[in-house]
């Protein structure tokens, strides 16, 4: 199951980001940038990001989050997709991220943004994302990571 995010779930949201950047992520990067990123359980992240107009959703899996994910309508951005480690592969990335195209395109949207993860670029890929440029993305706590900037565009 699919629902919206509630702040009881931001510990555990917490929880799955930090596992999830440090098993799936840390391939990709320096592992102290990662480690830097992951920083301490935080999980006042999401109350910050929900405040920037992120739309916050969670997969329940056994009675637990497998999953979350953040999608900004406003900017037409999609935040971020993170898997608990022991849960990838199993195709919950794939359903969240269709769950996601759902919800972008009901809000009328035409496109949608993010900056990957280089871990995670093959993954968008599959699912018609096209690069459009390489940068640097600065994390909520100021850590600059090498990201891919994607784009996908909607056909009506
Ligand atoms: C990227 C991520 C969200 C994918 O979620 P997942 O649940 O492991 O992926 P799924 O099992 O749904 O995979 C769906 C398909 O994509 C493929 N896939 C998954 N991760 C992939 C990757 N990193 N590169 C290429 N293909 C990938 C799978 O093989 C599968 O293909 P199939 O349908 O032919 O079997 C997950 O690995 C993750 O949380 N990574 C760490 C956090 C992160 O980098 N998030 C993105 C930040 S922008």
């Amino acid at each position: 199951m699919i629902r919206r995010a509630e702040n009881s779930d931001y510990e555990e949201m917490d929880l799955v980001f930090r596992e999830s950047a440090k098993a799936l992520c840390i391939r990709n990067y320096e592992e102290s940038k990662v480690l830097d990123w992951v920083g301490q359980p935080w999980a006042e992240r999401f109350v910050e990001s929900a405040a920037k107009g992120n739309d916050q959703f969670v997969k329940i899996s056994n009675g637990k989050v497998v999953c979350f994910a953040e999608l900004n309508t406003e900017n037409s951005k999609l935040n971020s997709i993170f898997v608990l480690p022991d849960y990838a592969g199993k195709g919950i990335g794939q359903e969240m991220l269709n769950f996601l195209f759902c919800r972008a395109k009901e809000a009328g949207l035409q496109h949608l943004k993010l900056d990957a993860s280089l871990n995670a670029v093959n993954f968008y890929q599959r699912n018609g994302f096209k690069q459009q440029g390489v940068s640097e993305f600065t994390t909520q706590n100021g850590v600059v990571l090498d990201s891919v900037q994607m784009i996908c565009v909607f056909c009506n």
